[in-house]
Formats: structure tokens, sequence, C-alpha cells
């Protein structure tokens, strides 16, 4: 599995998005802003303006590739609970698929707001609901139970979405705006894409279930896919809160 490949894909579904949140909290005139579980860069790689981009992951391997792609960027691997920075010296702190993932998001998100200055903006720019997740045709609604399940195994709380505008309001961020992506609803996979869905998907229920059933699925999935009936829905929540 490749993975920066997967937080590529992940970061096109973003894009507009990310652009004009980034804008409206003041990314052209900002001087330093931080990505809080960078991964492989696939975000900050992109990051336009003139401010020095810091980012923090846990994982050291990932951060590795991310001083390949994202080679201006200062990296410093470190655990999210407890960032190593003074207070208060980030114009604008951020995360994207950060928070699913951290035993901890409240205390996550009250550290992106202490290292964020009086006025400066804290983003948590996508975190999805998988346990609002909806596979048409029925028949591949075991997918996404399977899938949401394997998340779950892997330490991810899999609705953390649904949670988000509350854990701003929980951490003291005075919230500017909330909602989902709109681009989830109508994705149109190309055929690269569908192959990385199953990549993440047979990586997902290896040792769930038997082999021949997840061949049973993805060929379920690929008839749906000809037929043009396939759709899979993962409300993904944004939360844009000032300190
Ligand atoms: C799904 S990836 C997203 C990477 C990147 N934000 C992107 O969208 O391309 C989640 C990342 O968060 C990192 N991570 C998980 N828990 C963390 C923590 N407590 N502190 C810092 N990083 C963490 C993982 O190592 C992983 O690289």
């Amino acid at each position: 599995m490749n993975w920066h490949n997967r937080f590529l894909q992940q970061a096109g579904w973003t894009s507009r998005l990310r652009a004009y949140l980034l804008e409206q909290a003041g990314l052209s005139g900002a001087r330093r802003v931080l990505e809080v579980g960078c991964g492989t860069g696939a975000v900050l790689a992109g990051m336009a303006g003139s401010a020095s981009v810091f980012g923090v992951d846990l994982d050291l391997t990932r951060l590795a590739e991310a001083s390949r792609h994202a080679p201006r960027a200062c990296l410093v691997c470190a655990d999210g609970l407890c960032l190593p920075y003074p207070t208060g010296v980030f114009d604008i702190t951020f995360c994207h698929y950060l928070l699913l993932w951290v035993s901890d998001p409240l205390q996550v998100l009250c550290e992106m707001k202490r290292l964020t200055r009086p006025g400066g903006s804290v983003l948590a720019l996508a975190e999805p609901d998988h346990g609002a997740r909806l596979d048409q045709p029925p028949g591949l609604a075991t997918l996404g139970r399977l899938q949401t399940e394997s998340l779950r195994r892997q330490g991810a709380d899999p609705a953390l979405g649904r949670r988000l505008e509350s854990l701003f309001c929980q951490a003291g961020l005075s919230l500017i705006e909330c909602g989902t992506l709109q681009e989830d609803e109508e994705r149109v996979l190309s055929p690269a894409e569908q192959q990385l869905e199953w990549e993440v998907a047979e990586s997902d229920l290896a040792g769930m279930i038997p082999q021949a059933e997840i061949q049973r699925l993805k060929r379920l999935d690929q008839a749906a896919v000809r037929r043009g009936r396939r759709r899979v829905v993962v409300p993904t929540y944004f939360a844009y809160g000032v300190v």
C-alpha cells in the first residue's frame, strides 16, 4: 500500500475547501503555519504563500517521506498530545484526517489552541463519520460495515467527525464555521482511484473475513461501478475556530 498516494488522493478531495478555509484564516498574511499529524507531507507540499510551514507527526518514516515531498517545511517528530513549541507562536494551526486517530482529540485541539496566537486560527480540515457511511447498492453495505470495524480495530474513532463541532467548543475555540465537505457526496472515482480504494479495502479486510469473501465483495463492487450504480458517501466534517 502506497500511503503517500492515498494521502494525496484525500488531499485532492479537500483541496477546494482547504484553499477557502486557509484564505479565510489569513494564510496570505501569516508568518508561521503548523500542520499536526502531517504524515507524508501531502498537504504541506501544496501549501501556497510565504509563511514558514511546520509539520509534526509521530511516525518517523512518514516524516522522512514528508521531507522529500515538502522540502521547505520544518518537520519535527512529536506527539500531538504534547507539542514541542512555545505558546502562541503560530498564526494558523491545522490538521487533516488526524483527530480520528488520536487517543484524546480534545487534548490535541487544546494543544493546537495553546500554540496559536490570540486572534489566530485553528482548523480541522477533514474528519470523517464512517458511522453514517452510505453504500449503494445495498449488497455492499457489508463492505462499509467491515471497513468501519477495521478502522476501530486499528485504533481510530470512525465516527469522530460528528463530534468535531462540540470538541471545538470544549477546547474553548470561538467557532467561525463548520460543516461537511460537499465534494464527498457525488464523487466519481477514476479507474486508478478505484484501484487505490481496493488496495485500502484489501488491507483493511485482511484477517477479518476469508479471502474468497473479499474477492466476492470486490467483484460486486466492480460490477456496480460498471453499471453506474455504485455510490459511497462518508460525511466528512470540517471546523474553523479562532483563539
Ligand atoms: C491519516 S494520516 C494523515 C496525514 C496527513 N495529515 C494527510 O492528510 O496527508 C494521520 C497521521 O497522523 C499521525 N498521527 C497519529 N496520531 C498522532 C499523534 N498523537 N501525534 C502526531 N501525529 C499523529 C499518523 O502518524 C499519520 O501520519
